[in-house]
């Protein structure tokens, strides 16, 4: 594995080049994008950046994990080729930028409304990384379901030549999505955060049954109030073409989207479905 701190230094692809974007302190869930990544390119390219664009809480980033020694070493035992570990300079070489990526209206719910200028300072940086890394493809989790929407509107409405490839959460034995945030969780924090999981696996059942949304929706928070320690943000069903809160009467596919704050730690979580009645998948 080469590692690699400027960007010219990076090099032309050999054959066709995969993605996989990170801010580091790198899990199983990571090292599932970097396997999906193996299997579609000739060549893997990891980026490991903490993005302080994309954080609306400075005490956020402070305290985000950085674990860059660790994770170089578990990318070159996935057989990684390229570790790009850029430095601040060296992705905003003019300080903060003067022109930037607006996700629009994704900014309006959810992840966007919890965290002002979030998906805008994601789709800032997501864009510059492709233009830096020249990927063909680039490989995101759907654990960020809201951050795939954001990404896939802004290739398609600029035209940006990149496909996207999404790869499933990773989940420990017991539900718990896979997230460089886990850290934080103390013993007993970490087992009322199982409930996210349970509650999106009742709506989920509960949309499988033909269940309407109201209803899919009230599954899931009946679940959420049995563990008041987790202190819920939003449990919604969203279009997974626009992130946009599904009407009452919505037929399809969607995301049931969790955010809750257990302890001083904001986790997220999501599962796929399909609402309407009779037409369960
Ligand atoms: O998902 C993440 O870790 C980040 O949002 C990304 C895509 C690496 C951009 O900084």
């Amino acid at each position: 594995m080469r590692t690699v701190t400027v960007a010219s230094e990076l090099g032309a692809p050999r054959g066709t080049r995969a993605v996989v974007m990170t801010m580091g302190a790198l899990h199983e869930g990571h090292l599932t994008l970097v396997r999906h990544a193996r299997s579609i390119a000739d060549e893997v390219l990891v980026t490991v950046f903490v993005n302080p664009l994309q954080f609306d809480d400075p005490a956020d980033l402070e305290r985000y994990p950085r674990t860059l020694g660790a994770d170089a070493a578990l990318l070159e035992a996935e057989g990684v080729d390229v570790l790009y570990a850029p430095a601040l300079d060296d992705v905003y070489p003019g300080g903060v930028p003067i022109v930037t990526v607006a996700a629009g209206a994704i900014n309006e719910v959810f992840e966007g409304a919890a965290r002002p200028g979030h998906f805008d300072g994601v789709l800032t940086v997501v864009l510059k990384l492709m233009n830096l890394t020249r990927p063909d493809v680039a490989v995101f989790g759907a654990k960020d379901a809201q951050q795939v929407i954001a990404v896939r509107t802004m290739v398609r409405d600029l035209n940006v030549p990149v496909e996207i490839a999404v790869a499933p959460t990773v989940r420990d034995d017991d539900g718990l999505a896979r997230s460089s945030r886990n850290v934080f969780l103390s013993a007993s924090e970490r087992d009322d955060a199982l409930v996210l999981a349970r509650a999106l696996r009742a709506a989920d059942a509960a949309a499988g049954s033909g269940a309407a949304v109201a209803e899919v929706i009230r599954a899931g928070e009946q679940v959420l109030a049995d563990t008041p320690a987790v202190v819920v943000e939003y449990f919604a069903a969203l279009d997974p073409a626009s992130a946009q809160p599904v009407a009452d009467d919505y037929r399809g596919d969607a995301v049931i989207a969790v955010a809750a704050r257990v302890g001083k730690t904001r986790l997220i979580d999501n599962v796929a479905t399909h609402l309407g009645q009779g037409s369960s998948a």
